[in-house]
């Protein structure tokens, strides 16, 4: 089996071993041409470049990026479907869609030459995570219009691996197809992951015994202490893999196994930026705010400025020195939870809970308004070697502590009993808004 250090193999792609001043010259003029072909090619780009008063030749050095205006998620919106493209439809070689949790989705497309781009990256990627020729992966995550079951797939395939695209669900079959199959790459969301663990269990299976090494985990938050979780029950390594539909899919930045701390962006073909989110100064590098990415060679579909929600901050590389890493997203800001004016993230309490031995990583944040004041449950599902039959109410207790210590916020704690809280078969949905609607304006 080939060795992760061996030297010949480190890298997928030469680019890999790039400097940082050769990924920036590389950025200034594929930049140049993406600024320029979303310019003479999307009305939207043409009519913002102009009403911002910048025009693609104002680029001439990274820093300039900041005069050209953002692209937001209701930019897709508002140009549904296909008010984007860049190419003649005939060009479309595949659409994706990403399912919006109101109203319209928010439909992708991509030319034959975007869908080989993605495959290199993200045949790239699970190279990082430890994946080689030859070893086989078993990607539950989910086929169709969502972007991680056909994304991992081309870049399993591109990489060389035999591919078992198994999507996302029919849990029972997951196992015994991991334990048939010998599968030595699982890519799953973190969630997911959990409920195939719970199966192991009521199969009898032993998860540290299974052929499986190493695992790209993503599509969701997930947190350290959840990697520790699944590293530890499953005997592998796991990485994290970040993407999104509007810039491509999975693929667009990657952990890599020998560091497992944060994840390189993939900078020959996405220019990232971090910027206040209240403002849209752009942040220098260590200062967490929200992430934004102008593609560099897409030709379907362009973005300029993408401002992607997700909360991070960037770091100087490390095992790729010439590309910048990401921290790992601790959320978006569509998922915080203000609670009497304190900022609250699912993955705050992830962290938390996940330093007690009765709890195993299921969770759920319930919301409430009694008459005028928000209110938070925690429901956290309780092991099932450890579960006393009566919702474990001295551990509760010493959670309710946690949380308003370190949090700063009261919350109940309530947990469930072994099994209850639904299962993910793909991202996860941690917060329950039961608050009542706030009228709407007229
Ligand atoms: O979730 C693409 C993907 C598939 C990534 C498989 C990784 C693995 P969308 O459905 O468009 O695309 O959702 C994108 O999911 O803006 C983040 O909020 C979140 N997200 C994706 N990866 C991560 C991650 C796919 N590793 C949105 N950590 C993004 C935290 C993530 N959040």
């Amino acid at each position: 089996m080939p060795r992760i250090s061996s030297r010949d193999d480190a890298v997928f792609d030469p680019i890999e071993r790039a400097s940082r001043d050769e990924i920036a010259a590389l950025q200034r003029q594929r930049l140049a041409w993406s600024l320029q072909h979303a310019y003479d090619n999307v009305p939207h780009y043409h009519a913002a470049f102009d009403a911002a008063g910048v025009r693609p030749e104002d680029f001439r050095d990274l820093a300039d990026l900041a005069k050209f205006p953002f692209t937001t998620k209701a930019t897709f919106r508002d140009t549904y479907p296909y008010g984007l493209l860049a190419v003649p439809p005939s060009r479309v070689a595949r659409l994706h869609a990403s399912s919006g949790t109101t109203g319209k989705p928010t439909v992708v497309a991509y030319t034959q030459a975007d869908l080989d781009v993605w495959a290199d990256l993200v045949a790239r990627s699970i190279h990082a995570a430890g994946a080689r020729p030859g070893m086989k992966l078993h990607n539950a995550y989910g086929y169709g219009l969502f972007t991680g079951g056909l994304g991992l797939h081309a870049g399993a395939e591109r990489l060389g691996c035999t591919v078992i695209p198994i999507s996302g669900g029919m849990t029972e079959r997951q196992v015994h197809m991991i334990a048939d199959l010998s599968p030595e790459i699982i890519a799953v969301t973190p969630s997911y992951m959990l409920a195939i663990l719970d199966e192991f269990a009521r199969q009898g299976r032993d998860p540290r015994g299974s052929s499986l090494r190493f695992g790209l985990f993503g599509a969701e938050p997930w947190t350290n202490a959840m990697r520790q979780e699944i590293e530890a029950s499953f005997d592998i390594d796991a990485v994290d893999i970040y993407g999104l539909s509007e810039v491509m899919g999975p693929g667009v930045a990657q952990e890599c196994v020998e560091t497992k701390d944060g994840l390189h962006i993939w900078e020959d073909q996405f220019y990232p930026e971090v910027i206040d989110p209240d403002t849209g100064a752009v942040l220098a590098e260590g200062e967490r705010g929200e992430l934004v990415f102008t593609s560099l060679t897409k030709q379907a579909m362009p973005v300029i400025r993408y401002r992607t929600r997700d909360l991070t901050r960037l770091l100087p590389g490390t095992a790729r020195p010439g590309f910048r890493r990401m921290e790992k997203v601790t959320g978006r800001s569509d998922d915080m939870v203000i609670l009497r004016g304190v900022n609250v993230f699912p993955t705050q309490i992830e962290e938390l809970l996940l330093t007690h031995p009765w709890c195993g990583g299921h969770f759920q944040l319930e919301l409430t308004r009694e008459g005028r004041l928000d209110h938070m449950i925690v429901h956290a599902e309780s092991r099932p070697e450890h579960w006393d039959g009566a919702g474990l109410r001295e551990e509760s207790r010493v959670v309710v502590h946690e949380i308003k210590n370190t949090i700063g916020i009261s919350a109940d704690v309530v947990v469930e009993p072994p099994g209850t809280l639904e299962r993910s078969l793909g991202k996860v949905k941690r917060v329950i808004d039961r608050r009542p609607r706030e009228p709407a304006q007229t």
